[in-house]
């Protein structure tokens, strides 16, 4: 994240977790790529998705001439399955009675049938459209073998292959793909640009990031004298402006860290300890990361309440700007917020929103994380104060966002997701939440008019996003929400009795 001088405001990229795909080609190119990654990743294994064991030489469901059905099955499998068989003479129809009983007797759906007098002799051909279970595929295939003749199994429709996501914590470790667009050694506007020792300084520190892997300690930084003066100086210009410009939420947040001796300016805190004292308040834990992510695996993170962060800072000769994120941005903006339940829950549920669902959704969500998250603005009572990191760390452009200067709007997720935003310069436009519950509840709204067809939730004691897509799985939580009210209930009773 940039920040910028209060006085002297120059016209620079602003540096960001993310970069909508529309206005910001390097941002769509990187979410394709990935795209493309992890489809080619979850296609190793087409057998594995179905729960189908592979076939062996052993396997007698396809071993009776059906050399056509072998090779469709071996190609891609789809729920909705079109299937043509044949018969001869009398037998004609039936068999199709005896296919359906099959249809039946698997619990198959039957969609649509069509029928033709064969060419090649006096029986019936048939075609069938059926939805079946995935699991039951191969024995409903072995099944009508034995029932009908010419089996032949059509990918009539292949769906979408599902979008890879992580399921469990330990997933998040294939989560770290890098956008590299304003790391100092690519690019000119970086302030470290021309300075070879910060650029291997900045490297030596981003590779404890690449060495970690979930369940580690994060490696501490022993950070030297220059950096520390760096961070003094942006932590004290920020701290004069928290009373009057942030919200509440990070103004307590802020006070608490302090005083457990986490923040001073006089040193940097550690990941692992700010991590440690985020999981006791909201359960929201750290994860060093290398530099800007994409958006996908950044707010894919945020489902398991894992904030990746940056251990690096800025440069000194600018300490009021850099086009990256760095500790000051993170630890100075962002984790007194995470330190708030209301909002670590509504930074959460971006990040459940954002799985499995198509790149156009993503970049929505990432421009709505821009406009809360990174820039947003509350109501307290007649004022309006800051939550966003992204000005909570940039003295010029939190003065600026909070001035009667740039347009304030209520925040409305269909309009914020196509919000058009400024790289180049101050936002011209900011939002306004009336609480972190409001602006949480039309997310979750808005969420729900995306295309992806299926809900998650996630279990904290296993770590582990369950999407709910089976009945078995919105039974288990079904499950799970009963013993939750049969408490409630209990207690209401207790205190209305005392
Ligand atoms: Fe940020």
């Amino acid at each position: 994240m940039m920040s910028r001088p209060v006085s002297k405001p120059r016209p620079v990229r602003r540096a960001h977790t993310f970069e909508g795909s529309t206005l910001y080609p390097s941002r769509k190119t990187s979410l394709i790529e990935d795209a493309r990654r992890d489809s080619s990743s979850s296609s190793v294994d087409i057998w594995g998705p179905f729960g189908l064991p592979s076939p062996t030489e052993h396997d007698d469901v396809f071993s009776e001439g059906t050399e056509e059905v072998t090779n469709l099955v071996n190609g891609d499998i789809p729920k909705r399955l079109c299937v043509s068989f044949s018969s001869r003479g009398d037998a004609g129809f039936a068999s199709l009675a005896k296919a359906v009983k099959v249809f039946e007797m698997t619990k198959t759906k039957l969609i649509h049938v069509e029928s033709r007098a064969s060419a090649a002799n006096d029986g019936f051909e048939f075609l069938v459209q059926v939805d079946a279970k995935s699991c039951i595929v191969r024995s409903l295939l072995a099944s009508l073998k034995k029932t009908v003749d010419s089996v032949v199994l059509h990918t009539e429709e292949v769906p979408k292959r599902a979008i890879w996501f992580p399921r469990h914590i330990s997933d998040l470790d294939k989560c770290t793909h890098l956008t590299m667009s304003y790391e100092p050694d690519l690019d000119n506007d970086h302030p470290g640009f021309t300075d070879k020792e910060y650029r291997t300084r900045r490297t030596e520190i981003a590779s404890i990031a690449f060495q970690y892997k979930y369940g580690k300690h994060i490696e501490k930084v022993s950070y030297n004298e220059s950096e520390i003066q760096t961070w003094g100086y942006v932590y004290r210009q920020l701290q004069q402006l928290f009373t009057t410009h942030a919200c509440k939420e990070h103004v307590t947040a802020f006070s608490e860290l302090e005083n457990v001796g986490l923040y001073s300016p006089d040193f940097i805190p550690q990941l692992e300890d700010v991590s440690n004292f985020l999981k006791a308040k909201t359960g929201f834990q750290l994860r060093p990361v290398a530099g800007l992510l994409t958006a996908r695996d950044f707010l894919a993170s945020l489902a398991f309440r894992v904030f990746q962060t940056t251990q690096y800072i800025r440069h000194s000769s600018s300490p009021m700007h850099t086009p990256e994120p760095d500790c000051c941005h993170e630890l100075l903006g962002h984790i007194p917020m995470l330190a708030n339940s209301e909002f670590a829950q509504f930074s959460q549920e971006i990040g459940l929103a954002s799985l499995g669902v198509s790149d156009d959704d993503i970049t929505k969500l990432a421009t709505l994380y821009w406009f809360t998250v990174e820039f947003g603005l509350c109501r307290e009572g007649e004022q309006v104060r800051a939550y966003g990191a992204g000005l909570l760390s940039a003295p010029g452009e939190l003065m600026y966002a909070l001035s009667d200067q740039p347009e304030h709007r209520p925040f409305q997720p269909a309009k914020v997701a196509i919000q058009e935003y400024q790289d180049k310069n101050y936002q011209s436009v900011y939002f306004v939440s009336e609480s972190f519950e409001d602006t949480k509840q039309k997310l979750r709204s808005f969420a729900n008019s995306m295309t992806r067809n299926f809900e998650v939730r996630y279990d904290p004691f296993k770590q582990t996003i369950i999407p709910l897509d089976t009945l078995d799985n919105v039974r288990d939580t079904v499950r799970d929400l009963k013993a939750h009210i049969t408490t409630v209930t209990s207690a209401l009773e207790k205190i209305t009795m005392h």
